[in-house]
C-alpha cells in the first residue's frame, strides 16, 4: 500500500469513529447538535485522530480504548475552529471549504456549538471507562487531554494570539510568538501523540518523546498556516487566506520572510523525525505523515 492509500485508509477510519459518536439531531436540542455535526462532518485533515492512532499502534496498543479519545480530540479541535472563526476571534467565514459555523446557524449558536463540541469531547472521552482497561492508563489519557487543551494548553495560546491582533507597528517578540504557537496549535498536536502513547502502555520517557515531538510538529505546523496564509488560495486551503494581514498579527511571515520560515518549518521537522527515529516500534506511516504534514498545501 502507498502512502496515499494509507492515508485515505487512515482517514476513513478516524471518519467513521466520529461519526460513532456524534450526536443525534432528532431530539431537542436538534438545532445545536445540526450546528455540532455541521462543523464535524465538514470535512477537516483528521491530522489529530490519525496521530493518536499510529501513536497507540506504535507502542502496541491493539485495542478501542484509543476510539473514544480519537473522536474527542477532533471534536475538542473543531471546537477550536468554531471559536477560532467568531467575529470576535479571526472573524472568517469560510471553514473547510463550507461557511463557518456561526455564519450559518448565527453568532449565539455558533458559540454555543463550540461550547457543546468542547463539552461533549468530555462526554465521548469518559466512555472509555465503558470498556474493560486499565481505568488509571484513562484516567492519565484524561489529564493530558484536559491539560493541553486549557489555560495552560491551545486556550492559553489564543488568548495571547488575540492580544496580538490589530498590534499595528509594535511586533511581538519571537518567543512571546512561540508561546502562542506551542500552546494555540502545538497543545493539540502533543495531545493525541501523548495520548496514544499512555493508552498502550508506553513508559514515562516514550511519552516525553512523543510530547517532544509534538511540539517541534505543533511549531512547524502553525509556521506552515502562516505560509499558506499568504501563499495559497482559499480554494486550496478551504479557508480565507490573508486572515493574519487581515488582523494584523505579528507571524513568523512578518518576522522571517516566507523562506527563512519555511527553512524553520524543514528544522523542525527534521529534528521531529529525528526524534521519532530515535523510538522503537513500527512507525513507517507516522514518518512520513510528519514530514508530509511539514510540506501541506492545505
Ligand atoms: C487548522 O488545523 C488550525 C491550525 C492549527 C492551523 P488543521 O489544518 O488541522 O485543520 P483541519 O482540521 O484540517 O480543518
Ligand atoms: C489556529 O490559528 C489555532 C486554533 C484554531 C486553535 P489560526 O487562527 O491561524 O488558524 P486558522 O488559520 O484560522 O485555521
Ligand atoms: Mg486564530
Ligand atoms: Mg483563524
Ligand atoms: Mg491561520
Amino acid at each position: 500500500m502507498n502512502f496515499d492509500e494509507g492515508l485515505k485508509k487512515r482517514r476513513d477510519r478516524a471518519d467513521a469513529v466520529l461519526e460513532r459518536y456524534l450526536p443525534a439531531e432528532d431530539a431537542v436540542p436538534g438545532k445545536l447538535a445540526e450546528a455540532m455535526n455541521y462543523s464535524i462532518r465538514s470535512g477537516g485533515k483528521r491530522i489529530r485522530p490519525i496521530l493518536m492512532m499510529e501513536s497507540y499502534r506504535m507502542f502496541g496498543g491493539r485495542k478501542t480504548v484509543v476510539e473514544p479519545f480519537m473522536a474527542a480530540i477532533e471534536m475538542i479541535h473543531t471546537h477550536s475552529l468554531v471559536h477560532d472563526d467568531l467575529p470576535a476571534v479571526d472573524n472568517d467565514e469560510l471553514r473547510r471549504g463550507r461557511k463557518t459555523t456561526h455564519a450559518v446557524f448565527g453568532e449565539a449558536i455558533g458559540i454555543l456549538a463550540g461550547d457543546a463540541l468542547l463539552n461533549y469531547a468530555y462526554e465521548t472521552a469518559l466512555q472509555a471507562f465503558r470498556q474493560k482497561e486499565d481505568a488509571q492508563l484513562v484516567v492519565e489519557a484524561l489529564e493530558i487531554l484536559a491539560r493541553e487543551t486549557g489555560l495552560y494548553g491551545m486556550l492559553g495560546g489564543q488568548s495571547v494570539d488575540v492580544e496580538n491582533d490589530k498590534n499595528g507597528t509594535c511586533a511581538l517578540s519571537k518567543e512571546t510568538l512561540d508561546y502562542i504557537y506551542l500552546h494555540k496549535t502545538g497543545a493539540l498536536l502533543e495531545a493525541p501523540l501523548m495520548i496514544g502513547a499512555v493508552l498502550a502502555g508506553a513508559g514515562k520517557d516514550e511519552t516525553e518523546s512523543m510530547r517532544e515531538i509534538g511540539r517541534r510538529i505543533g511549531l512547524a505546523f502553525q509556521i506552515q498556516d502562516d505560509i499558506l496564509d499568504v501563499t495559497s488560495t482559499a480554494e486550496e486551503l478551504g479557508k480565507p487566506v490573508g486572515s493574519d494581514t487581515k488582523n494584523d498579527k505579528t507571524t513568523y511571515v512578518t518576522l522571517q520572510g516566507v523562506d527563512n520560515a519555511q527553512r524553520t518549518v524543514r528544522e523542525l521537522t527534521d529534528a521531529a523525525v529525528k526524534l521519532l527515529d530515535s523510538i522503537p516500534g513500527e512507525k513507517e506511516f507516522l514518518r512520513e505523515f510528519l514530514i508530509r504534514m511539514a510540506s501541506r498545501s492545505n
